[in-house]
């Protein structure tokens, strides 16, 4: 480890699809908790690039067995926040067949955790996969009753449930995405502590440092902001560190309020609808299907 890296309190994790990233960040900053990956990402990996580039397409097993080789390469490299791996999803997919590939991918590698839509179909398959002890992270979170959600379905998980709040997306439509981050955090005061808040789609240092103070107890960032990271010296947010609610060049972001949401009711009279969650599964569908042979 780099004798000047802090430890964080927060686990941190690489979000990306090519292991030598993982590897790269690794000796940047000493260690890496975990992994989060997703259909874009890994239709991004260099070798699967260069092969889609000389004019291969891929069938839908021959993708899975280039996904389960990425995180199998992955996996030995982090710690005990795992890889997250994220299961082909439509708007028409069932919660069956959502949990038919988790489980699948869940017996890739000893630390996986299955990644799920925050939709209705997603959160059922989680409440199942719970059941199974399958360790799950709900994906495509952008609001707090979809966080609800999530911790309704699976009340009772042995293991940590992560919910994936998108702070970059957020910001992207001139929402404050970090004042999801602090409010999920505060409605989660009153649960149980089974869900862990991995704050995602951080786009650059400022995002690492709002998701640091906000306590969330995971972060994942792209290789390229742990560069910026420790290029920077590792810095941390002071005790005067203020989630500002302005983007990258200092432009003003609108404040997310705060919801008063009751955790205990059943996680189906949440209204789990967002936009972005919608745009977020087409995205992931079109990424998917790019690499795909037209047949497949
Ligand atoms: C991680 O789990 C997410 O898939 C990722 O952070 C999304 O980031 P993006 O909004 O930059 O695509």
């Amino acid at each position: 480890m780099s004798p000047f890296t802090p430890r964080v309190k927060a686990k941190i994790l690489v979000d990306g699809g090519d292991p030598e990233e993982t590897v790269r960040v690794k000796r940047l900053v000493g260690y890496v908790d975990g992994q989060t990956t997703n259909p874009t990402l890994v239709s991004k990996n260099p070798e699967v690039r260069a092969q889609v580039s000389s004019g291969k397409r891929f069938s839908s097993r021959e993708e899975l067995e280039e996904y389960k080789k990425i995180v199998q390469s992955i996996s030995p490299l982090v710690g005990d926040a795992g890889v997250s791996i994220e299961v082909f999803a439509d708007f028409d997919t069932t919660a069956e067949q959502l949990i038919a590939q988790g489980r699948e991918m869940f017996s890739w590698i000893p630390n996986a955790y299955i990644k799920y839509p925050c939709t209705h179909e997603g959160l059922r398959a989680a409440q199942m996969s719970v059941h199974e002890d399958m360790r799950v992270n709900m994906t495509l979170c952008f609001s707090q009753e979809q966080a609800a959600a999530v911790y309704s379905a699976t009340k009772g998980s042995k293991t940590p449930v992560y919910v994936s709040p998108f702070v970059g997306r957020l910001d992207d439509r001139g929402e404050n995405g970090m004042d999801l981050v602090q409010n999920i955090k505060q409605m989660y005061e009153a649960g149980d502590g089974h869900v862990h808040v991995l704050a995602a789609s951080i786009r650059h240092l400022k995002h690492l440092l709002g998701a640091f103070a906000a306590k969330a107890e995971l972060v994942t960032a792209p290789a390229k902001v742990w560069e910026e990271w420790a290029a920077s010296s590792f810095p941390l947010p002071g005790a005067d560190f203020a989630n500002r609610g302005t983007d990258k060049a200092d432009k003003p972001l609108k404040a997310i309020p705060y919801k008063s949401i009751d955790l205990n009711q059943r996680w189906e009279s949440f209204d789990i609808q967002h936009e972005l969650t919608a745009k977020g599964i087409q995205q992931f569908v079109a990424d998917y299907k790019s690499t795909l042979k037209q047949s497949a």
